[in-house]
This record gives structure tokens, sequence and C-alpha cells, in this order.
């Protein structure tokens, strides 16, 4: 008996934890989009916009199916404020660090979960700002997943 009323409980809890996603969108120059799980101060973000906090990092979860072999991938966050494209502070070079159930090379169709921490830089203004995050393969730049979030940026 208690051992089924655990298990209910526990599946509930996966169940319930697989539905906490942040609802993002595709990129303008494709890229197949992935699911995205972005934290902020500890709470997951439903829906855009993204409250994240100046002087905290955001949490970034991206869970997608590589669609080809790739040895490295290069992260790229840009974002969109006030009408001009700037690239966002990066604190990584090769997307390969920051995979968490694998590591490179990937196979194609193989799951891919990957981890960011976000710098919220505490000389951000107040703004609102379309993320445009994507990883390509160092290879030849072919993006191997791409989405696009809208943040609003507030101070702590
Ligand atoms: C995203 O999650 C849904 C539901 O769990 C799943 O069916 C789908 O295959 C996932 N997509 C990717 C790209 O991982
Ligand atoms: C990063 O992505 C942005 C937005 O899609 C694009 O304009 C820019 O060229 C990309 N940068 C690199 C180095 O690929």
């Amino acid at each position: 008996m208690v051992f089924v009323k655990i298990s209910v409980v526990l599946t509930g809890l996966i169940v319930f934890t697989q539905c906490l996603k942040t609802d993002v969108s595709q990129c303008q120059n494709g890229g197949p989009v992935p699911n995205v799980t972005l934290t902020s101060n500890g709470v997951v973000c439903r829906q855009s916009p993204c409250n994240v906090y100046t002087g905290h990092a955001a949490n970034i979860l991206v869970d997608f199916i590589s669609p080809f072999y790739t040895e490295q991938m290069k992260p790229n966050l840009t974002a969109i404020a006030a009408g001009a494209v700037v690239p966002w502070p990066s604190n990584q070079k090769n997307a390969c660090d920051g995979i968490t159930n694998t590591a490179c090379p990937i196979v194609k169709g193989e799951h891919v979960i990957y981890s960011y921490k976000m710098d919220i830089l505490s000389l951000f203004p107040e703004i609102y700002a379309t993320l445009i995050f994507s990883l390509a393969n160092e290879a030849d730049g072919q993006l191997a997943t791409c989405f696009t979030v809208g943040l609003q940026i507030l101070k702590h």
C-alpha cells in the first residue's frame, strides 16, 4: 500500500516536472526548437517575457535531439533591445562544456540536455529584450537548435 502511494506520488512529480517548460518561439533563420526551462530566482518562467534580475544568473535548460553529428558546438546568445542587436556577454566558448547527460562528439539523433548559467549583469538597464539562443555546429555553422524568448530585465 505504502509502496503504491509512493509510486503514485513519484509519477505525479515526474509528469509535473516535465510540464514545467518555458514557452519559446522559433528563430527567424530556422533551427529545430528545443524544450526549454528558464529558471530565474528559483522560479520557472512559463510564459514569455521572463523576468530576470540584474546581479543574478538565470539558468537555461535546453533539451533537444541533435539533427546531425557534431564534435563541437558554439553557443550564440544575442539580444535585441530597443532596436539594437547586441551579443550577450557569454562565459562559454564550447557548448560541449554545458552538456549534462552525454559528451561530445554527439551523434545524429542523440538526446542532448544542455545547461547554461546566463549572467544578468548589474550594469544592464531595466529593459525588455528578445533573446536569441542557438547552438551551432563548430565545423559548418549549421544550427543544432535555436529559440527566442522575451526577457524583462529588472533591477533586483
Ligand atoms: C519536448 O517535450 C515533449 C513532451 O515531453 C516531447 O514529446 C518532445 O519530443 C520534446 N521535444 C524535444 C525537441 O526534445
Ligand atoms: C549569433 O546569432 C545572431 C542572431 O541570429 C546572428 O545575427 C549572429 O550573426 C550570430 N553570431 C555568430 C558569431 O554566429
